[in-house]
């Protein structure tokens, strides 16, 4: 009898466990509590909303739920739905702007918020709730439960951010949208559009014409950013492309239905050759010649963030006419984005041209100005002045510390954290960005397979990101954001493989609450994720399934060690040039390699399938990874 009891009770709760499915939320929510059951929606099944102002993410909600499940849902102005949308009459300190609730019962589901971004966000969740055939683009003939569950859910940061580098690679309108669009579904809220540098000048500015007709353009060029040639003279500009101001406003509005403000940069007095190109007047040398660069080497780096700019790509901060040109390119950005922040670059500006400009020598004594270096505070000073007089708040990268700047003015710290720590300590406000963790242009995997980058950073160093440095007051760090730089990035597909999974990892180190933080966790999530993406024909990296290969030196000879950043991973290998696979040696723990010109190869394998790629390092590799010369 008592035996009888006991298998019942394991019944129970196998059953019981049987209809929980791991919820795959990424972010992680604050808090989840699941309940008994699900609510399985179908055709009959109602979109209600409280308030009017509510109608159109109810609408979208219809909208996108209908592309998979061929539903089209009813939705109405009402109290009682299948699906309630319901904004706060008193609103609900803990959920502030952005945050909701949500409570889904075999009856239905009811999401709470003080405000529509919260309805937003709550959505966000719910479509992350249903199978994940819920991407598909097609019509898929299934049932559709949503488990019952409590959802309560706010940001941990106010700024969660990405950037899109515009210039480099010109995205249309069209990719700018789908970027947005995976964006909202992360619950970021920033999108910072690098609309200019010296590659490519992307936004139309009416009074000023020419940095269209010309900074948008540039030689074709193919091949390794920084390895190309230099415009020949008299070549054509036939690569580029710009938005012109209605497509900038149709990208606002975009933006905006999905909770999303627009940053939009224009990068001064640096960074801009293709103004230059338009106007060469604006520079100190003032030569005609210069072109948009195509992604030529015009800069030798020395370490240690010092440089020199061998075409001046730098503004001339000792001209009036730079001003009133600045005034008339901030007038149309202010005008055309909603948002109260411009930013305006600052980094990486050459100052030697600077140097032997008699105007800026002049204007250096009349400031008593010892340094040409510091003339860049007196630009940024300048620039703040002229955002100001249109309404606006100015943001910039670390460097517009230099020289000084008010204390109204924004930080974004990107060379390292050392950037914000030091704006904080001055009482700014600052975005955390710092290459070392959320540089999503750097390489996910291993070196020899991914095209090159200088530097790398894996999805488990971005996931293990704090973005409050130490000693820090935390009221003074707005949040963070990861950068997508697009040197060598020609497609929003590439994109795409650059941004996930680092982009989900981010999602989570600004959104949820640092004690929801995982690593054993999330990794499960993204696999999860993977599926969907691939439902949903958005490209990701499989990084996490290749093997992470080192080597050291140990009593003279190499020691190799390898593991991989998804869980359950088996990992085989080679040195006698034969192909690895399950039944060539496993690596279990450090191997001490041979001497003699082997050559390493690997593959990982999970449940008798290879999942990752081959990977082949030749000794001289093998030497330099553990720093032998
Ligand atoms: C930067 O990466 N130059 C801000």
């Amino acid at each position: 009898m008592k035996h009888i009891f006991f298998l019942l009770f394991l019944l129970a709760i196998y059953s019981a466990q049987a209809q929980i499915r791991p919820l795959n939320l990424i972010p992680q929510p604050v808090e989840v509590k699941l309940g008994n059951g699900s609510f399985n929606l179908t055709k009959a099944a109602t979109v209600v909303f409280n308030k009017t102002e509510s109608r159109y993410i109810a609408d979208a909600l219809v909208q996108r739920l209908k592309t998979a499940t061929g539903f089209m849902l009813k939705s109405s102005l009402g109290a009682k739905g299948s699906i309630l949308l319901k904004l706060n009459t008193v609103p609900d300190q803990q959920l502030g702007n952005e945050g909701y609730t949500l409570v889904s019962t075999p009856k239905g589901i009811t999401i709470t918020a003080n405000q529509n971004s919260g309805l937003f966000y709550g959505i966000q969740t719910l479509i992350q709730l249903l199978p994940k055939e819920i991407e598909s683009k097609v019509v898929v003939n299934m049932k559709w439960p949503i488990p019952a569950v409590s959802v309560k859910d706010y940001p941990r940061f106010a700024w969660r951010g990405l950037m899109l580098d515009v210039s480099r690679h010109f995205f249309v309108k069209q990719d700018v949208m789908k970027f947005i669009d995976e964006m909202a579904s992360l619950k970021f809220n920033v999108f910072h559009w690098h609309l200019t540098d010296d590659e490519g000048w992307r936004i139309q500015i009416n009074s000023l014409p020419k940095l269209t007709e010309i900074g948008a353009w540039r030689v074709q060029r193919y091949g390794h950013f920084g390895d190309r040639d230099h415009p020949k003279a008299g070549e054509p500009a036939t690569d580029g492309g710009f938005y012109t101001q209605a497509d900038i406003r149709e990208v606002v509005n975009y933006a905006a239905e999905r909770n999303i403000t627009i940053v939009p940069e224009i990068d001064v007095p640096g960074h801009s050759m293709a103004a230059i190109a338009s106007y060469p007047e604006l520079s100190c040398k003032k030569d005609t010649t210069t072109r948009v660069s195509p992604g030529s080497n015009f800069v030798d780096w020395y370490g240690n963030n010092t440089f020199r700019a061998n075409i001046e790509n730098a503004l001339n901060p000792s001209d009036e006419n730079v001003y009133a040109f600045l005034d008339k390119v901030f007038t149309e950005v202010a005008a055309l984005f909603p948002g109260q922040y411009i930013h305006v670059g600052g980094d990486e500006c050459y100052k030697g041209y600077w140097a032997e400009d008699e105007g800026c020598k002049a204007l250096m004594q009349k400031l008593g100005i010892r340094h040409v270096e510091d003339l860049q505070g007196y630009f940024m000073n300048r620039v703040e002045g002229i955002l100001k007089s249109k309404g606006k708040k100015l943001i910039g990268w670390d460097e517009i510390l230099d020289g000084g700047i008010s204390p109204e003015a924004t930080v974004m710290s990107w060379r390292g954290i050392k950037g914000g720590i030091e704006a904080a300590k001055l009482g700014h406000d600052v975005v955390m960005t710092p290459t070392t963790f959320a540089y999503l242009d750097y390489v996910q995997g291993e070196r020899t397979i991914d095209p090159p980058i200088y530097a790398s950073l894996r999805l488990k160093k971005c996931y293990s990101y704090e973005p409050i440095p130490d000693g820090v007051d935390p009221k003074y760090i707005l949040g963070g954001q990861g950068n997508l730089w697009t040197e060598q990035i020609p497609t929003l597909r590439y994109a795409q493989y650059m941004l996930f999974p680092r982009a989900w990892a981010l999602s989570e180190v600004y959104w949820s609450p640092k004690e929801n933080k995982k690593w054993d966790d999330f990794i499960l999530r993204v696999e999860n994720k993977f599926d969907r993406s691939d439902l949903a024909g958005v490209n990701y990296s499989k990084a996490i399934y290749d093997p992470i290969i080192k080597t050291s030196l140990q009593d003279g000879k190499l020691l190799l060690t390898m593991e991989t950043e998804a869980p359950g991973m088996e990992i085989y290998y080679t040195i006698d040039d034969a192909m690895p696979d399950n039944f060539t040696s496993m690596y279990t723990q450090p191997v001490v390699l041979p001497e003699g010109p082997i050559t390493l190869r690997v593959i990982t394998y999970r449940t008798g399938k290879p999942l990752g790629h081959l990977i082949t390092l030749k000794r001289e590799e093998l030497d330099k990874r553990a720093g032998k010369k």
